[in-house]
């Protein structure tokens, strides 16, 4: 999934602090703004007993997919026989085989729908995407797939649709002018699913209660740092996990984001709601990756979190995540194109 803030890039900086601030593999990590799950994924993979949060659906959905799954479900009842990898290859082959149907995403986020024109999908992909949608409700209604097997199925049509939507990064709007990609049909391609022994969970919540419901011996967080809400940006994203059917408002059809709005992309209220999480958390180790042109100042946070126990910080200079937005709108302190992205390390 292109996403803002995704950390798949910056595993390795992150092996380098887990290894420099010898944080010994295998406790409990939370992860409770995991996003895509890229990071939880890869604490999993490393031996961690994971537990991975988000506000959003379709963050849980990749949560489920990524990291709480321990093995491939079975799609027997679909009339899949194969086991394994194999048997979400022969699924994925079944709803990459249904004709296209006029759904929700046809009539809303396709040039040919009534919604107005948006052109977030191309009228075949669209469709496509409705018909794969219905059958994965339809097929869990009759009960011919499990719950894990409904969210890996969905994680790989989110990762489908998002690899061919017709914008530049979020989908705060959509191109004018096609993208390639976006013309090209979409193709459910399988995720791999990591093995593990350990009992992994993903979970919908906000960061501030789910870190008072966890313990972990690890406590990992990316939260925004900007001010541009995940819920009006990825809004495409979430009805495809909620598969419902909302009004949707404005020329980029943007879903009712009540109750999603973040605090740590809220300039006046992310300093209180880092403090709140920071005070509200007893994990022994803390990393916090955060960049040089967050809403919380540098300062700020070192005040924080060096309140807590022996605070190290890292630095990393990044190639930013870019939208065609931000070459039309935004001004940026570095003209480089460059920023330092941070992880604060606290051992209590
Ligand atoms: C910087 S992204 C995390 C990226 C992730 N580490 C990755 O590699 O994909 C921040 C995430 O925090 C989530 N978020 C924002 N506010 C939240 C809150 N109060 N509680 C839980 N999640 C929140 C957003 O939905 C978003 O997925």
């Amino acid at each position: 999934m292109k996403y803002i803030g995704n950390k798949t890039r910056l595993l390795p900086f992150l092996d380098e602090v887990l290894a420099h601030e010898e944080i010994p593999l295998g406790g409990r990590a939370l992860d409770p703004f995991s996003g895509t799950a890229a990071v939880a994924r890869h604490l999993k993979s490393k031996g961690f007993r994971v537990v991975a949060g988000d506000l959003q659906a379709y963050a849980y959905v990749q949560g489920v997919a990524h990291v709480a799954l321990n093995r491939y479900p079975d799609f027997a009842a679909l009339g899949c026989p194969g086991r394994g990898a194999m048997g979400l290859r022969q699924a994925l082959a079944l709803l990459d085989a249904l004709p296209g149907e006029d759904g929700f995403f046809y009539a809303s986020y396709a040039p040919g729908g009534s919604g107005g024109a948006r052109q977030y999908f191309s009228d075949a992909n669209a469709r496509k995407i409705d018909a794969v949608r219905a059958h994965l409700t339809l097929w869990r209604a009759e009960g011919r797939l499990t719950d894990d097997g409904y969210h890996l199925l969905l994680a790989c049509l989110i990762d489908a649709a998002d690899f061919v939507a017709n914008m530049s990064g979020t989908y705060g709007a959509f191109l004018k002018i096609w993208r390639c990609m976006a013309l090209k049909p979409l193709t459910l391609k399988p995720i791999r699913v990591l093995p593990s022994r350990l009992p992994h969970r993903a979970v919908q919540s906000d960061a501030n209660r789910l870190v008072r419901q966890e313990e972990c011996d690890l406590l990992y967080l990316d939260p925004p740092y900007t001010g541009r809400q995940y819920a009006s940006n990825f809004h495409v994203l979430e009805t495809l996990a909620l598969g419902d059917r909302p009004p949707l408002r404005g020329k980029t059809g943007l879903r009712p984001t009540a109750g999603q709005f973040s605090a740590f992309s809220r300039a006046r209220q992310a300093p209180a709601a880092m403090q709140d999480l920071l005070a509200a958390s007893r994990a022994r180790h803390i990393l916090l990756s955060y960049n040089d042109e967050g809403l919380i100042p540098h300062e700020q946070l070192m005040a924080m979190l060096g309140a807590l126990g022996r605070l190290r910080v890292y630095e990393h200079d990044y190639r930013r995540f870019r939208t065609e937005r931000d070459h039309a709108r935004r001004r940026y302190t570095r003209p480089d194109d460059r920023v330092v992205e941070r992880i604060y390390a606290v051992r209590r």
